[in-house]
Protein backbone atom coordinates (compact mmCIF):
# COMPACT_ATOMS: atom_id res chain seq x y z
CA UNK A 1 0.00 0.00 0.00
CA UNK A 2 0.76 3.50 -0.62
CA UNK A 3 0.45 5.64 2.41
CA UNK A 4 0.10 9.09 3.09
CA UNK A 5 0.31 10.50 6.96
CA UNK A 6 -0.76 13.99 7.50
CA UNK A 7 0.66 15.59 10.16
CA UNK A 8 4.20 16.74 11.17
CA UNK A 9 5.48 15.91 14.50
CA UNK A 10 6.92 13.29 17.05
CA UNK A 11 3.43 11.50 16.96
CA UNK A 12 3.42 11.43 12.99
CA UNK A 13 7.54 9.99 12.97
CA UNK A 14 6.59 7.19 15.67
CA UNK A 15 2.79 6.48 13.28
CA UNK A 16 5.40 6.50 10.09
CA UNK A 17 8.22 4.28 11.54
CA UNK A 18 5.19 1.33 12.45
CA UNK A 19 3.62 1.69 9.53
CA UNK A 20 7.40 1.57 8.14
CA UNK A 21 7.51 -2.67 9.82
CA UNK A 22 4.92 -3.86 7.95
CA UNK A 23 5.08 -5.99 4.72
CA UNK A 24 1.86 -4.53 3.39
CA UNK A 25 3.45 -0.90 3.40
CA UNK A 26 5.11 -0.09 -0.14
CA UNK A 27 5.71 3.89 0.07
CA UNK A 28 5.46 6.07 2.78
CA UNK A 29 4.47 10.07 2.06
CA UNK A 30 3.82 12.76 4.78
CA UNK A 31 2.51 16.50 4.55
CA UNK A 32 4.57 18.67 6.38
CA UNK A 33 6.26 16.17 7.71
CA UNK A 34 9.84 17.58 9.19
CA UNK A 35 13.61 16.97 9.10
CA UNK A 36 13.49 13.25 10.50
CA UNK A 37 10.67 12.15 9.36
CA UNK A 38 12.01 13.02 5.78
CA UNK A 39 14.96 10.59 6.63
CA UNK A 40 12.18 8.04 6.00
CA UNK A 41 9.12 9.12 3.96
CA UNK A 42 8.58 11.19 1.33
CA UNK A 43 7.49 15.12 2.03
CA UNK A 44 5.72 17.89 0.95
CA UNK A 45 5.34 21.16 1.72
CA UNK A 46 1.00 21.09 2.12
CA UNK A 47 -0.37 22.23 5.57
CA UNK A 48 -2.00 19.82 8.05
CA UNK A 49 -5.28 22.05 7.65
CA UNK A 50 -5.41 22.41 4.57
CA UNK A 51 -8.16 19.77 3.17
CA UNK A 52 -8.41 20.75 -0.44
CA UNK A 53 -4.62 20.63 -0.73
CA UNK A 54 -4.46 17.12 1.06
CA UNK A 55 -7.52 15.82 -0.96
CA UNK A 56 -5.49 17.02 -3.90
CA UNK A 57 -1.87 15.49 -3.08
CA UNK A 58 -3.92 12.37 -2.24
CA UNK A 59 -5.14 12.00 -5.47
CA UNK A 60 -1.89 12.92 -7.39
CA UNK A 61 -0.22 10.12 -5.32
CA UNK A 62 -2.79 7.47 -5.78
CA UNK A 63 -2.19 6.51 -2.38
CA UNK A 64 -4.41 3.90 -0.84
CA UNK A 65 -4.68 4.91 2.73
CA UNK A 66 -4.86 8.46 4.28
CA UNK A 67 -3.99 8.59 7.94
CA UNK A 68 -4.87 12.06 9.76
CA UNK A 69 -3.22 12.41 12.65
CA UNK A 70 -3.78 15.91 14.08
CA UNK A 71 -6.81 17.40 16.08
CA UNK A 72 -7.43 20.67 13.76
CA UNK A 73 -7.81 18.56 10.04
CA UNK A 74 -9.77 16.12 11.85
CA UNK A 75 -12.23 18.55 13.72
CA UNK A 76 -12.53 20.67 10.35
CA UNK A 77 -13.79 17.33 8.93
CA UNK A 78 -10.33 16.64 6.34
CA UNK A 79 -12.01 12.72 7.04
CA UNK A 80 -15.13 13.79 5.11
CA UNK A 81 -13.52 15.17 2.26
CA UNK A 82 -11.28 11.93 1.49
CA UNK A 83 -13.79 9.66 2.46
CA UNK A 84 -16.39 11.28 -0.39
CA UNK A 85 -13.11 10.77 -2.70
CA UNK A 86 -13.35 7.09 -1.95
CA UNK A 87 -9.85 7.34 -0.33
CA UNK A 88 -9.61 4.80 2.81
CA UNK A 89 -9.10 6.63 5.72
CA UNK A 90 -7.88 6.35 9.38
CA UNK A 91 -9.51 8.63 11.81
CA UNK A 92 -13.20 9.83 12.90
CA UNK A 93 -15.22 12.33 10.86
CA UNK A 94 -16.19 15.64 11.49
CA UNK A 95 -19.47 14.49 13.47
CA UNK A 96 -16.91 11.90 16.01
CA UNK A 97 -13.77 15.09 15.94
CA UNK A 98 -16.39 17.10 17.81
CA UNK A 99 -15.85 14.58 21.11
CA UNK A 100 -12.34 16.64 21.50
CA UNK A 101 -13.56 19.74 19.17
CA UNK A 102 -16.20 21.00 21.91
CA UNK A 103 -15.69 20.60 25.50
CA UNK A 104 -19.42 21.87 26.20
CA UNK A 105 -20.41 18.13 23.79
CA UNK A 106 -17.84 16.02 25.66
CA UNK A 107 -19.09 17.27 29.07
CA UNK A 108 -22.98 17.23 28.41
CA UNK A 109 -22.00 13.75 26.21
CA UNK A 110 -20.71 12.55 29.84
CA UNK A 111 -23.67 14.05 31.76
CA UNK A 112 -26.14 12.35 29.57
CA UNK A 113 -24.69 8.86 29.47
CA UNK A 114 -23.46 8.77 33.16
CA UNK A 115 -19.88 8.78 32.38
CA UNK A 116 -17.64 9.96 35.00
CA UNK A 117 -15.86 13.55 34.93
CA UNK A 118 -15.40 16.36 37.20
CA UNK A 119 -18.46 18.23 37.79
CA UNK A 120 -19.19 21.37 35.40
CA UNK A 121 -21.23 24.39 34.58
CA UNK A 122 -20.87 26.07 31.28
CA UNK A 123 -20.87 29.95 30.26
CA UNK A 124 -20.87 32.24 27.71
CA UNK A 125 -20.63 35.79 29.44
CA UNK A 126 -18.00 36.28 32.07
CA UNK A 127 -20.53 37.88 34.57
CA UNK A 128 -22.40 34.66 35.03
CA UNK A 129 -19.14 32.88 34.95
CA UNK A 130 -17.67 35.45 38.15
CA UNK A 131 -21.03 35.21 40.05
CA UNK A 132 -20.77 31.33 39.89
CA UNK A 133 -17.29 31.50 40.47
CA UNK A 134 -17.80 33.48 43.77
CA UNK A 135 -20.87 31.40 45.04
CA UNK A 136 -18.77 28.53 44.98
CA UNK A 137 -15.56 29.83 46.54
CA UNK A 138 -13.72 26.50 45.64
CA UNK A 139 -10.24 26.42 44.66
CA UNK A 140 -8.28 25.63 42.96
CA UNK A 141 -10.94 25.90 40.26
CA UNK A 142 -10.34 24.66 36.40
CA UNK A 143 -11.57 26.86 33.50
CA UNK A 144 -11.52 25.54 29.86
CA UNK A 145 -12.11 26.74 26.40
CA UNK A 146 -14.70 25.30 24.51
CA UNK A 147 -12.72 24.70 21.55
CA UNK A 148 -9.69 23.73 20.36
CA UNK A 149 -6.64 25.69 21.60
CA UNK A 150 -3.37 23.96 20.57
CA UNK A 151 -3.14 22.07 23.92
CA UNK A 152 -3.40 25.49 26.20
CA UNK A 153 -6.82 26.09 26.79
CA UNK A 154 -7.15 24.82 30.39
CA UNK A 155 -5.96 26.99 33.64
CA UNK A 156 -5.83 25.78 36.52
CA UNK A 157 -6.71 28.58 38.91
CA UNK A 158 -5.51 29.05 42.40
CA UNK A 159 -7.40 32.08 43.77
CA UNK A 160 -10.57 33.86 42.96
CA UNK A 161 -7.88 36.60 41.29
CA UNK A 162 -6.38 34.21 38.58
CA UNK A 163 -9.95 32.39 37.82
CA UNK A 164 -11.99 35.88 37.08
CA UNK A 165 -8.68 36.57 35.21
CA UNK A 166 -8.81 33.83 32.92
CA UNK A 167 -12.53 34.03 32.56
CA UNK A 168 -12.00 37.54 31.67
CA UNK A 169 -9.23 36.95 28.71
CA UNK A 170 -10.82 33.75 27.45
CA UNK A 171 -14.65 34.96 27.20
CA UNK A 172 -14.12 38.82 27.02
CA UNK A 173 -10.56 38.71 25.76
CA UNK A 174 -11.20 36.38 23.24
CA UNK A 175 -7.50 34.83 24.23
CA UNK A 176 -8.43 31.42 22.19
CA UNK A 177 -10.91 33.28 19.55
CA UNK A 178 -14.21 31.61 19.30
CA UNK A 179 -12.31 28.76 20.91
CA UNK A 180 -12.73 30.38 24.48
CA UNK A 181 -16.21 32.33 23.96
CA UNK A 182 -17.23 29.68 25.78
CA UNK A 183 -16.20 28.39 28.71
CA UNK A 184 -16.45 24.87 30.99
CA UNK A 185 -15.60 25.59 34.70
CA UNK A 186 -15.38 22.23 36.69
CA UNK A 187 -14.30 20.45 39.89
CA UNK A 188 -10.78 20.22 40.38
CA UNK A 189 -10.51 16.54 41.13
CA UNK A 190 -6.51 15.08 42.42
CA UNK A 191 -4.60 11.64 41.72
CA UNK A 192 -2.66 10.49 39.69
CA UNK A 193 -2.96 10.45 35.84
CA UNK A 194 -3.54 7.92 33.01
CA UNK A 195 -3.39 8.13 29.39
CA UNK A 196 -5.12 5.00 27.50
CA UNK A 197 -5.31 5.57 23.41
CA UNK A 198 -7.67 3.44 22.11
CA UNK A 199 -8.15 2.33 18.67
CA UNK A 200 -11.98 1.70 17.93
CA UNK A 201 -14.37 1.24 14.75
CA UNK A 202 -17.25 2.45 16.25
CA UNK A 203 -18.34 -1.00 17.91
CA UNK A 204 -15.55 -2.55 19.41
CA UNK A 205 -13.12 -1.05 21.21
CA UNK A 206 -9.41 -1.83 21.83
CA UNK A 207 -7.38 -0.28 24.59
CA UNK A 208 -3.69 0.08 23.63
CA UNK A 209 -1.11 0.06 26.52
CA UNK A 210 -1.21 2.95 29.52
CA UNK A 211 0.91 5.49 29.41
CA UNK A 212 1.85 8.72 31.54
CA UNK A 213 2.29 12.04 30.31
CA UNK A 214 4.25 14.91 32.04
CA UNK A 215 2.98 18.20 31.15
CA UNK A 216 5.21 20.69 32.74
CA UNK A 217 8.21 22.48 31.73
CA UNK A 218 10.15 21.87 34.40
CA UNK A 219 11.34 19.02 36.75
CA UNK A 220 9.20 18.16 39.96
CA UNK A 221 6.45 19.25 37.70
CA UNK A 222 6.86 22.83 37.59
CA UNK A 223 6.89 25.97 35.37
CA UNK A 224 4.73 26.02 32.53
CA UNK A 225 2.10 23.70 31.19
CA UNK A 226 3.06 22.34 27.69
CA UNK A 227 2.56 19.80 24.81
CA UNK A 228 4.03 17.20 26.84
CA UNK A 229 8.04 16.81 28.20
CA UNK A 230 8.48 13.04 27.98
CA UNK A 231 5.90 9.84 28.32
CA UNK A 232 6.14 6.26 29.87
CA UNK A 233 4.56 3.32 29.06
CA UNK A 234 2.95 0.90 30.49
CA UNK A 235 1.51 3.55 33.24
CA UNK A 236 2.06 2.07 37.07
CA UNK A 237 -1.36 3.55 38.39
CA UNK A 238 -3.07 1.70 35.54
CA UNK A 239 -3.87 -1.67 37.38
CA UNK A 240 -5.78 -4.55 36.04
CA UNK A 241 -8.68 -3.74 38.59
CA UNK A 242 -8.26 0.43 36.96
CA UNK A 243 -8.99 -1.08 33.27
CA UNK A 244 -12.01 -3.23 34.20
CA UNK A 245 -13.68 -0.11 35.73
CA UNK A 246 -12.77 1.48 33.00
CA UNK A 247 -13.91 -0.76 30.32
CA UNK A 248 -17.04 -0.95 32.47
CA UNK A 249 -17.93 2.90 33.36
CA UNK A 250 -15.89 4.71 30.40
CA UNK A 251 -14.49 2.66 27.29
CA UNK A 252 -17.40 1.11 25.83
CA UNK A 253 -20.23 3.04 27.20
CA UNK A 254 -18.15 6.62 25.41
CA UNK A 255 -17.95 3.60 22.06
CA UNK A 256 -22.18 3.53 22.54
CA UNK A 257 -22.67 7.24 23.34
CA UNK A 258 -21.06 8.28 19.81
CA UNK A 259 -23.23 5.66 18.45
CA UNK A 260 -26.21 6.40 20.03
CA UNK A 261 -25.69 10.09 19.10
CA UNK A 262 -25.49 9.30 15.30
CA UNK A 263 -21.60 10.36 15.47
CA UNK A 264 -20.03 6.51 15.23
CA UNK A 265 -16.47 7.36 16.47
CA UNK A 266 -13.63 5.38 14.55
CA UNK A 267 -10.31 5.14 14.77
CA UNK A 268 -8.01 6.64 18.19
CA UNK A 269 -9.83 7.53 20.54
CA UNK A 270 -8.27 9.14 23.64
CA UNK A 271 -8.70 8.92 26.91
CA UNK A 272 -7.46 11.35 29.12
CA UNK A 273 -8.08 9.72 32.79
CA UNK A 274 -7.53 10.62 36.69
CA UNK A 275 -7.66 7.90 38.83
CA UNK A 276 -9.42 9.98 41.97
CA UNK A 277 -10.45 8.34 45.45
CA UNK A 278 -13.77 8.23 44.09
CA UNK A 279 -13.19 6.03 40.84
CA UNK A 280 -11.61 6.93 37.61
CA UNK A 281 -13.04 10.10 35.72
CA UNK A 282 -12.46 11.28 32.41
CA UNK A 283 -10.43 14.75 32.00
CA UNK A 284 -10.93 14.95 28.62
CA UNK A 285 -11.06 13.33 25.23
CA UNK A 286 -9.15 13.25 22.28
CA UNK A 287 -10.12 12.54 19.07
CA UNK A 288 -6.40 10.97 18.05
CA UNK A 289 -3.70 10.09 19.02
CA UNK A 290 -1.89 11.75 21.99
CA UNK A 291 1.41 13.45 21.73
CA UNK A 292 4.31 12.04 23.04
CA UNK A 293 1.89 9.03 24.11
CA UNK A 294 2.26 7.86 20.99
CA UNK A 295 5.95 7.72 20.95
CA UNK A 296 5.96 5.04 24.14
CA UNK A 297 2.99 3.37 22.70
CA UNK A 298 3.78 2.16 19.42
CA UNK A 299 7.00 0.64 19.82
CA UNK A 300 4.95 -1.75 22.34
CA UNK A 301 2.74 -2.85 20.29
CA UNK A 302 3.16 -6.31 18.62
CA UNK A 303 0.64 -6.44 15.66
CA UNK A 304 0.99 -4.80 11.91
CA UNK A 305 -0.24 -1.47 12.32
CA UNK A 306 -1.83 -1.53 8.40
CA UNK A 307 -4.26 -4.27 9.27
CA UNK A 308 -5.52 -2.45 12.35
CA UNK A 309 -6.29 1.06 10.38
CA UNK A 310 -7.74 -1.14 7.61
CA UNK A 311 -9.76 -3.00 9.89
CA UNK A 312 -11.02 -0.26 11.87
CA UNK A 313 -12.00 1.17 8.47
CA UNK A 314 -13.97 -1.39 7.33
CA UNK A 315 -15.61 -1.87 11.02
CA UNK A 316 -13.95 -5.27 10.86
CA UNK A 317 -11.65 -4.52 14.36
CA UNK A 318 -12.64 -7.43 15.93
CA UNK A 319 -11.48 -9.55 13.50
CA UNK A 320 -7.71 -8.40 14.44
CA UNK A 321 -5.71 -9.84 17.25
CA UNK A 322 -3.99 -7.15 18.85
CA UNK A 323 -0.87 -7.88 21.30
CA UNK A 324 1.62 -6.16 23.48
CA UNK A 325 5.14 -6.61 23.88
CA UNK A 326 5.64 -7.42 27.39
CA UNK A 327 8.96 -4.34 27.63
CA UNK A 328 7.94 -0.70 28.83
CA UNK A 329 9.36 2.42 27.24
CA UNK A 330 10.33 5.96 27.49
CA UNK A 331 10.31 9.11 25.52
CA UNK A 332 12.35 11.92 27.26
CA UNK A 333 11.84 15.59 24.81
CA UNK A 334 14.75 17.55 24.14
CA UNK A 335 13.14 21.25 23.53
CA UNK A 336 13.95 24.26 22.26
CA UNK A 337 15.95 27.35 24.69
CA UNK A 338 12.79 28.95 25.78
CA UNK A 339 9.99 26.80 25.48
CA UNK A 340 6.81 26.73 25.72
CA UNK A 341 7.60 30.43 25.72
CA UNK A 342 8.81 31.87 22.59
CA UNK A 343 12.26 30.31 21.17
CA UNK A 344 14.89 30.65 18.25
CA UNK A 345 14.09 28.34 15.50
CA UNK A 346 17.01 26.96 12.85
CA UNK A 347 19.90 25.98 15.52
CA UNK A 348 22.50 23.77 14.18
CA UNK A 349 21.91 19.87 16.11
CA UNK A 350 24.82 17.77 16.56
CA UNK A 351 25.09 13.72 17.87
CA UNK A 352 22.64 12.24 15.15
CA UNK A 353 23.60 10.31 12.12
CA UNK A 354 22.58 11.27 8.69
CA UNK A 355 19.12 9.57 9.53
CA UNK A 356 19.12 11.69 12.24
CA UNK A 357 19.12 8.54 15.00
CA UNK A 358 21.82 7.73 17.88
CA UNK A 359 22.70 3.51 18.37
CA UNK A 360 20.35 2.14 20.72
CA UNK A 361 17.05 4.45 20.81
CA UNK A 362 14.56 5.58 18.50
CA UNK A 363 14.70 9.52 18.01
CA UNK A 364 11.53 10.78 16.64
CA UNK A 365 11.87 14.17 15.38
CA UNK A 366 9.19 16.50 16.58
CA UNK A 367 10.47 20.36 15.53
CA UNK A 368 13.40 19.60 13.07
CA UNK A 369 14.24 20.17 9.56
CA UNK A 370 16.77 18.53 6.88
CA UNK A 371 19.05 21.06 5.26
CA UNK A 372 22.03 20.71 3.40
CA UNK A 373 23.19 17.24 5.09
CA UNK A 374 21.94 19.05 8.39
CA UNK A 375 19.24 18.87 11.49
CA UNK A 376 18.65 22.02 12.39
CA UNK A 377 15.89 22.75 15.19
CA UNK A 378 12.47 24.16 13.70
CA UNK A 379 10.08 24.30 16.80
CA UNK A 380 9.25 24.55 20.65
CA UNK A 381 9.37 19.89 20.90
CA UNK A 382 12.54 19.23 18.85
CA UNK A 383 13.04 15.59 19.67
CA UNK A 384 11.52 12.67 21.31
CA UNK A 385 14.37 10.56 22.26
CA UNK A 386 12.44 6.81 22.85
CA UNK A 387 14.11 3.55 24.04
CA UNK A 388 12.20 0.38 25.33
CA UNK A 389 13.62 -1.77 27.91
CA UNK A 390 13.07 -5.19 29.72
CA UNK A 391 12.26 -2.46 32.48
CA UNK A 392 11.57 0.85 32.57
CA UNK A 393 14.56 1.98 34.89
CA UNK A 394 16.76 0.15 31.64
CA UNK A 395 14.32 1.54 28.87
CA UNK A 396 15.22 5.36 31.21
CA UNK A 397 18.74 4.62 31.17
CA UNK A 398 18.69 4.15 27.02
CA UNK A 399 16.74 7.33 26.65
CA UNK A 400 18.92 9.81 28.79
CA UNK A 401 22.53 8.37 27.51
CA UNK A 402 20.81 8.93 24.34
CA UNK A 403 20.02 12.43 24.86
CA UNK A 404 23.16 13.38 26.63
CA UNK A 405 24.66 12.63 23.06
CA UNK A 406 22.58 15.09 21.23
CA UNK A 407 23.43 18.84 21.47
CA UNK A 408 22.03 21.80 20.48
CA UNK A 409 22.34 25.49 21.54
CA UNK A 410 19.28 26.22 24.75
CA UNK A 411 18.82 22.48 24.62
CA UNK A 412 16.63 21.22 27.47
CA UNK A 413 14.77 18.47 28.97
CA UNK A 414 13.30 17.53 32.26
CA UNK A 415 15.34 14.85 33.78
CA UNK A 416 13.13 13.26 36.20
CA UNK A 417 10.72 11.61 33.31
CA UNK A 418 9.60 8.53 35.07
CA UNK A 419 10.64 9.17 38.55
CA UNK A 420 6.77 9.27 39.64
CA UNK A 421 6.16 5.71 38.21
CA UNK A 422 9.32 4.38 39.50
CA UNK A 423 8.51 5.00 42.75
CA UNK A 424 5.17 4.01 42.49
CA UNK A 425 6.25 0.25 41.25
CA UNK A 426 8.58 -0.19 44.87
P1 LIG B 1 -6.03 19.12 29.12
O1 LIG B 1 -5.43 20.17 28.22
O2 LIG B 1 -7.52 19.02 29.05
O3 LIG B 1 -5.29 17.82 29.02
O4 LIG B 1 -5.72 19.59 30.59
C1 LIG B 1 -4.40 19.87 30.97
C2 LIG B 1 -4.14 19.36 32.33
O5 LIG B 1 -4.92 20.08 33.27
C3 LIG B 1 -4.55 17.90 32.55
O6 LIG B 1 -3.59 17.00 32.12
C4 LIG B 1 -4.69 17.89 34.05
O7 LIG B 1 -3.42 17.78 34.66
C5 LIG B 1 -5.24 19.24 34.36
N1 LIG B 1 -6.69 19.18 34.55
C6 LIG B 1 -7.66 19.29 33.62
N2 LIG B 1 -8.88 19.18 34.18
C7 LIG B 1 -8.68 19.00 35.50
C8 LIG B 1 -9.54 18.82 36.64
N3 LIG B 1 -10.87 18.84 36.51
N4 LIG B 1 -8.98 18.66 37.84
C9 LIG B 1 -7.63 18.68 37.99
N5 LIG B 1 -6.77 18.84 36.97
C10 LIG B 1 -7.28 19.00 35.75
N1 LIG C 1 -0.06 14.60 25.33
C1 LIG C 1 -1.37 15.09 25.40
C2 LIG C 1 -2.08 15.17 24.13
O1 LIG C 1 -1.69 14.60 23.13
O2 LIG C 1 -3.10 15.83 24.09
Amino acid sequence: MKILVVGGGGREHAIIMKLAESKRTEKLYCTPGNGGISRYAECFDVAATDIDGVVALAKQLAVDMVVVAPDDPLVLGMVDALNAEGFMTFGPDKAAAIIEGSKVFSKDLMKKYNIPTAKYEIFSDSDSAIAYLKSENSYPAVIKADGLALGKGVIIAQNEEEAIEAVKSMIDGKQFGESSSTVVIEEFLTGPEVSVLSFTDGNVVVPMISSMDHKRALDGDKGLNTGGMGTIAPNPFYTEDVAKECMETIFLPTINAMKAEGRTFKGCLYFGLMVTPKGVKVIEYNCRFGDPETQVVLPLLDADLVDIFEAIYNGKLADVDIKWKNECCSCVVMASGGYPQSYPKGIEMNGMDDKGQVDGVFVYHAGTKFADGKFLTNGGRVLGVTATGESLQAALDKSYDAVKKITFEGAHYRTDIGQRALSANK
